[in-house]
């Protein structure tokens, strides 16, 4: 009896850590408590996994591992691995990361399943259909996020459409739905395996088809979505496997990539539909309209100077400072700017970079203190009282289109009005496009400047200026001196 009420306590506690771990992973100033508040609860969770064991619930033994010797070899070869992993990914690469970890999880949930549909106890129609729907769910978040780790790490460099493809990939999942249906009401036996072979195949053919053909820009909103697959998948398996610290998991992850998804296509002002069945970034120039001015370039240091004497400097940071690893030597120049006494603040778009938060790791990784960020709302307010708006790679979150062209594909999407600030340099390597595709009227403005180079080049080149710079005389702040 002792055991099922420490399984109990254990799940209830396992079940509270993963909450108030989510809750706290919602700031920045509390996420890094928040992550290791809910690691603590799985390890209650797996934990309070092998008492089932010693349970006298005939239910509950009916789920005990068999091989103990596997099950701990097992989970030290998957913690060694996460641990080494964890420890040595470049900030860049976590994307992929999350997306191998997610399919492993869905992966976790099909093997549940399978286990059940081929010879399992279960001979209830109804936990049978579950089952059957966990698998499938679980199968096509396991292959679909390993076609988006591929494409998120260059393995996959395009994406592959041919004609007749929403045909075939419908085609597929009738093949999945009605096996799995099949086998939900089908005797047990040995005659089932082939079956339940070819039903996982189609699964996770699925899957991989249904992913193929999404850009690799759209893949964080795609991993999301099916971080929301695993978590149902698993929240479906704990039902079948009666054990409530994997439903409740399942729900707190179902739920969280759900809100995920939707909030991540709201802030590009896309529906999940659109980034899953729609060829975005394949943009004609008549939809862009013509782009009237030219590029201004000027050199790192005179940019720099520029914002030494002015009274209020907003960076909008975006990709391209993640792809430099630029946050330190940004950080570097910051300081140099605040000492002078410039006021700096940084207005964070909730899209900007290629993950949810992205802006913000960078930031806090370098140690930028949590007061100097501003949330867009917030942000847009003051760009028109900033002498200089500073953007370092980024290019789609300050595109005005958004607020003007009605045929741009980003039309809608909210942006760091940067624009209104009384001078821009915008730091990027050359004329390459966002993450949309599209050109940026922006940078063509009259009072926008370029300042071309790698991110971490160009802020190393503005710190040293500033350095270069006699010592303040305190008399300044004043208007920006123009620069061209
Ligand atoms: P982007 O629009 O992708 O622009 C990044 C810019 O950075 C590029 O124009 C590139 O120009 C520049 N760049 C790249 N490497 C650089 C380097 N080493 N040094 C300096 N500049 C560099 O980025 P953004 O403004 O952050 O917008 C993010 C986009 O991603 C949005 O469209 C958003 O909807 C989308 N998205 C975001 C997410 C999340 S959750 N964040 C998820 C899915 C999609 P050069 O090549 O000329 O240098």
């Amino acid at each position: 009896m002792i055991f099922e009420w420490i399984i109990g306590a254990s799940d209830f506690l396992a079940a509270i850590l993963f909450i108030l771990g989510l809750k706290r992973m919602s700031s920045p100033l509390t996420a890094t408590s928040g992550i290791v508040t809910a690691g603590i609860g799985m390890l209650v969770a797996v934990l309070a996994s092998f008492l089932y064991a010693f349970s006298v619930v005939p239910a509950a033994r009916a789920h005990v591992p068999v091989n103990f010797a596997l099950a701990v070899l097992a989970l030290a070869l998957g913690l060694g691995w996460a641990w080494w992993r964890g420890r040595s990914v470049a900030i860049t690469a976590m994307p992929q990361m999350v997306a191998l970890y997610n399919g492993m999880g869905g992966g976790a949930a099909a093997a549940i399943a399978a286990v059940e549909l081929f010879g399992g106890r279960n001979h209830d129609l109804t936990l049978l259909g579950i089952t059957a729907l966990g698998a499938l769910i679980g199968s096509v978040s396991l292959s679909g996020s390993v076609i988006a780790w591929a494409k998120l790490d260059g393995r996959i460099n395009k994406p592959w459409r041919f004609k007749g493809q929403q045909v075939c990939n419908g085609l597929v999942f009738l093949i999945a739905v009605g096996l799995g249906l099949y086998l939900a009401i089908a005797p047990q036996g040995a005659e089932r395996l082939p079956l339940v072979g070819i039903f996982f195949a189609a699964a996770l053919l699925f899957g991989a088809l249904m992913t193929v053909p999404i850009g690799g820009a759209d893949m964080p909103v795609v991993i999301s979505l099916y971080n929301a697959f695993t978590g149902l998948a698993v929240g479906l398996e704990g039902y079948v496997l009666q054990n409530p610290a994997l439903m409740i998991a399942g729900m707190v992850v179902g739920s969280a990539g759900t809100l995920l998804t939707l909030l991540m296509a709201k802030a590009m002002n896309r529906s999940v539909s659109n980034v899953l069945f729609s060829n975005f970034g394949d943009v004609s120039i008549e939809q862009q309209g013509e782009i009237k001015g030219s590029l201004k370039p000027v050199e790192a240091s005179d940019a720099a100077i520029a914002m030494r004497y002015a009274g209020k400097v907003i960076i909008a940071p975006g990709y391209g400072l993640a792809a430099a690893q630029a946050q330190q030597k940004l950080y570097e120049f910051v300081k140099l700017l605040q000492a002078a006494g410039v006021e700096v603040k940084f207005a964070m778009h909730p899209v900007a970079g290629r993950m949810p938060g992205h802006m913000d790791v960078l930031l806090a990784e370098a140690g930028v203190p949590y007061d100097l960020l501003e949330e867009i709302d917030e942000a847009n307010e003051e760009f028109s009282t900033a002498d200089v708006a500073l953007v370092i790679g980024a290019n789609d979150v300050v595109n005005p289109a958004a607020r003007t062209n009605k045929s741009s594909p980003i039309y809608g999407m909210p942006i760091l009005n940067v624009d209104q600030a009384h001078q821009i340099y915008v730091v990027k390597r050359g004329q390459g496009k966002g993450y949309a595709g599209i050109e940026n009227e922006l940078f063509y403005a009259e009072n926008c400047n370029m300042v071309y180079g790698d991110a971490q080049a160009v802020l190393a080149r503005m710190a040293q200026a500033v350095k270069d710079l006699a010592p303040s005389t305190g008399a300044l702040p004043q208007a920006v001196p123009a620069v061209v």
